[in-house]
């Protein structure tokens, strides 16, 4: 046996070092709750966890101010050791009983809080980039990396982060230089390769685009002097099973709103919609609204419609 076996073998000599080991092997756990469950002070706990530490026995993770332990990547002979720990159901029963309570009053910790905080969660959700990490989140669980999408009146490419990270290739267009430098400058900071950028009306777009998967009009249409026809090209640019995106304001008589926003148009309504989106050979297959906030004037009730190309409407020249 090499020597330095032995001195790891020394190491575990040790019951209190055991049972340390044993509960490491089950949970990630920090002084105090060993300290707990072992019932010894934390001056002792870390002075067994220093000396299974120096032997890689078992490895450190800090938390904010916590740290936390668990078993190390061990090497042979050693590296059954952590199974044969766990397969001793009868050593130290209570050791078991007490992690089970210490995990817990864990939960207990996080249950309370969101028992505390229900009424003002949705302000504190606010504090961090929350909306950026559910768009992502959405971008991994539904993105094909096959898919062709068109960003039309990409502004300053707000959604572009997203837009690139759902799909293969993200076409982004917008008549304005200055939105378009922009958006530029955005995907560049963010390491974005797969966002083509076009300077053109909407309007006169045919040709340009390859054909598109899904095409987005996030808050774009209320400035477009020709709504209905321009749905009816855009129809025309869609994949059959294609879909286009509509996200607007609902029809409203807020003319300082419209003034802000460059409106030209005062919001949409449903039926206004579906009509304008037939002769494209869409048909609408989902519409949602969103409520508006009471607290900010700006947020006016929304809309989301998804109109999709069907394979027969396709042939509509
Ligand atoms: C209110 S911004 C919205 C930008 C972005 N979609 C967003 O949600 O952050 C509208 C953008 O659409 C562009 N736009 C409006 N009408 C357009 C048209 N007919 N052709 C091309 N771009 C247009 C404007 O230049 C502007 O950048």
């Amino acid at each position: 046996m090499h020597n330095s076996e032995a001195i790891v073998f020394k190491a575990l000599a040790d019951d209190t070092r055991l049972r340390i080991l044993r509960l490491l092997s089950l949970e990630e756990l920090n002084v105090w709750e060993l300290g707990s469950i072992l019932d010894l002070p934390q001056p002792t706990i870390s002075r067994h966890l220093a000396i299974l530490r120096s032997h890689s026995l078992v490895i450190d993770r800090r938390d904010g101010n916590r740290v936390f332990y668990r078993v190390g990547e061990l090497r042979p002979p050693f590296d059954k050791f952590a199974e044969y720990l766990e397969s001793l159901p009868n050593h130290e029963p209570t050791d078991l009983i007490r992690l089970e309570e210490c995990l817990a009053r864990r939960a207990v910790g996080s249950r309370r809080f969101a028992d505390d905080k229900a009424a003002e969660w949705d302000e504190l959700a606010k504090s961090f980039q929350r909306q950026p990490l559910q768009l992502f989140a959405m971008a991994g669980l539904l993105g094909r990396k096959e898919l062709t999408l068109a960003d039309l009146g990409t502004g300053t490419g707000l959604l572009l982060p997203f837009l690139a990270a759902s799909a293969g290739q993200v076409y982004a267009v917008d008549q304005s230089v200055a939105m378009l430098r922009r958006a530029r400058q955005r995907c560049a900071r963010n390491q974005i390769d797969n966002v083509h950028f076009i300077h053109s009306r909407l309007e006169k777009l045919s040709g340009r685009l390859p054909p598109c998967d899904g095409m987005l009009l996030h808050f774009v249409l209320h400035q477009v002097a020709r709504p209905a026809g321009l749905l009816r090209a855009l129809g025309k640019e869609l994949k059959p099973g294609g879909r286009l995106v509509i996200a607007d304001r609902i029809k409203h008589d807020d003319q300082a709103i419209s003034e802000k926003y460059g409106s030209l148009w005062h919001g949409f309504e449903c039926e206004q919609l579906e009509s304008w989106l037939k002769p494209g050979g869409l048909r609408m297959v989902e519409w949602r609204l969103l409520p508006g906030s009471e607290n900010h004037q700006d947020q006016l009730p929304g809309f989301v419609l998804i109109a999709e190309k069907t394979e027969l409407q396709s042939s509509i020249a």
